[in-house]
C-alpha cells in the first residue's frame, strides 16, 4: 500500500500544500514547530478515522478558520484510491464528510481499513513502560483492523462488563440480584474466551517479528544475538499455555462463579479481557524494569514493525510505516536499518536533523507549513 499524493488545506498550520511521496523511504525534514508531526497527522487521519493527538477534530482547523480538508491519492495491489476527509470548526455546526472516490461515506468505520498505516512516535514508548491498559489498547487496535468479528466482540464484553460492574456496585451495598450475576458470568467468560483465543494467536506471532526485528536493530541481524526480546500473553488464566475456546471459556467461567464473594467485596469484576496484558522481557527480566531508554525504544519499534508484518501477511501488502522523530533517538546502526533496510516497505518520517548515515531517501523539507522536495 502506497501514499502517492496528500493535499491538506487548513489542517492545523497549513493553510494549502501537496507532498508527492516516494514509495520508499520519505523524511520530512524541519526545525520545531513547522509542520512535521501535522503532516504525519493527516495521513494517519486517512488511515483510522482520528487524530492520534486529539479526540475532537476541531483541534486540527487552522487557527481562525472554519474546516480543513485532506485528500489523498493512494495506492493498493488493486488500484488507484482517493479519500478525502472534511471537518468544521465548533461554531458552524456542521458534521464532517468523508469520501472514497468520490463517494460519500456513511459512517465513518467504512473508511477505516482502506488505507493502512501503521505509527510510531515518542509518546508510544508507553507500549513498553507504562501499565497493562497501553498494551490492552495496542492490541485493541492492531487487531480490529485486521477482524472485525473480534471488534464486535470487543464491544459486547465491554457492555457486558459495564453491567455487571454495576451489578456488583449494588450486590456489596446490600441489593441487587444474584441470579443476574450468573448471567453476566456466562455472558463475560464466552466473550474472554473468544478474545483470550485472537489476543493469544497474535501475541505469540507478535513475538516471532519482535526477536527478528529487534535482532536486526540491534545486531544488524546477526545469527547469535546479543540480547533476545520475549512477549507473552498475560491473561486471567494464569497459564502461558495455549488452551482452546471452549477451554478457556470453562475456565473464566469457573474463575468467576468460585470468587463471587470476593467479587462482591471488591465491588467489581477481578477476572477476564479487561485484565489483559502482553509480558515484555528482555534476555529474561522485564523490560519495563531493567531494559535501557534506547532498548526499550528498539523494542517498542519492533512492535509496531511486527504489527505491520501481520498486516500484510492478513492483506497481503504492507501498510504505510509512519515515524514521528524516531531517528534522533536511535545509534546509527537503527537510524541506517530504519533508512534503507525496510526493503519494499514505504516509510513516511520525520526528523530535525539531517541522519548521519547515507540514504537514498527522498528528503522533503518543511517550513512554517510547506513543503517542497529537497
Ligand atoms: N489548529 C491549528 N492551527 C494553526 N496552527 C496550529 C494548529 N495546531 C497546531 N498548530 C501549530 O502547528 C505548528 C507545527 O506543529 P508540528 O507539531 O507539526 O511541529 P513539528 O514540525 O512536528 O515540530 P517538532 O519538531 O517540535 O515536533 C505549531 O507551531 C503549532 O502551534
Ligand atoms: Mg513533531
Amino acid at each position: 500500500m502506497i501514499a502517492g499524493r496528500i493535499s491538506y488545506r487548513n489542517f492545523r498550520n497549513i493553510e494549502s500544500a501537496d507532498i508527492e511521496f516516494s514509495p520508499g523511504v520519505n523524511v520530512l525534514i524541519g526545525n520545531n514547530a513547522e509542520g512535521k508531526t501535522n503532516a504525519l497527522e493527516g495521513i494517519y487521519l486517512m488511515a483510522s478515522g482520528k487524530s492520534f493527538r486529539t479526540p475532537r477534530e476541531r483541534d486540527m482547523v487552522r487557527f481562525g478558520e472554519d474546516y480543513f480538508e485532506v485528500s489523498l491519492t493512494m495506492q493498493d495491489a488493486e488500484r488507484q484510491q482517493e479519500l478525502f476527509f472534511k471537518a468544521y470548526s465548533a461554531e458552524t455546526g456542521k458534521r464532517r464528510e468523508c469520501r472514497k472516490n468520490g463517494v460519500s461515506l456513511p459512517r465513518i468505520s467504512e473508511l477505516i481499513g482502506v488505507f493502512r498505516a501503521v505509527l510510531f512516535c515518542p509518546e508510544q514508548l508507553a507500549i513498553v513502560k507504562d501499565g497493562p491498559a497501553e498494551r490492552r489498547s495496542f492490541l485493541d487496535i492492531a487487531i480490529c483492523q485486521l477482524r472485525p468479528v473480534y471488534l464486535k466482540s470487543l464491544q459486547r464484553f465491554n457492555k457486558i462488563l459495564t453491567q455487571r460492574n454495576a451489578l456488583l456496585k449494588q450486590l456489596s451495598e446490600g441489593f441487587g440480584e444474584t441470579s443476574l450475576l450468573e448471567v453476566y458470568s456466562e455472558q463475560l467468560a464466552r466473550e474472554s474466551a473468544l478474545i483470550y483465543k485472537t489476543r493469544y494467536e497474535y501475541v505469540t506471532r507478535l513475538d516471532m517479528s519482535v526477536k527478528k526485528f529487534f535482532c536486526e536493530l540491534a545486531d544488524g541481524g546477526d545469527e547469535n544475538p546479543h540480547e533476545v526480546p520475549e512477549l507473552r500473553y498475560k491473561n486471567s488464566l494464569k497459564t502461558y499455555e495455549r488452551l482452546g475456546e471452549m477451554e478457556a471459556y470453562e475456565h473464566y467461567l469457573k474463575l468467576l462463579c468460585e470468587n463471587t464473594s470476593r467479587e462482591i467485596g471488591a465491588g467489581i469484576t477481578l477476572y477476564g479481557s479487561h485484565k489483559d496484558d502482553i509480558e515484555i522481557y528482555l534476555d529474561g527480566r522485564e523490560a519495563r524494569q531493567f531494559a535501557s531508554q534506547g532498548q526499550q525504544r528498539s523494542l517498542a519499534l519492533a512492535m509496531k514493525l511486527g504489527e505491520g508484518e501481520i498486516s500484510m501477511e492478513y492483506s497481503g501488502e504492507y501498510p504505510v510505516f509512519l515515524f514521528d522523530d524516531v531517528l534522533s533517538e536511535l545509534d546509527p546502526r537503527r537510524q541506517r536499518f530504519l533508512l534503507s533496510q525496510l526493503g519494499s516497505r514505504q516509510v513516511i518520517m520525520t526528523t530535525c536533523t539531517p541522519p548521519p548515515v547515507e540514504s537514498d531517501a527522498k528528503f522533503i523539507d518543511v517550513e512554517g507549513g510547506l513543503y517542497w522536495d529537497k
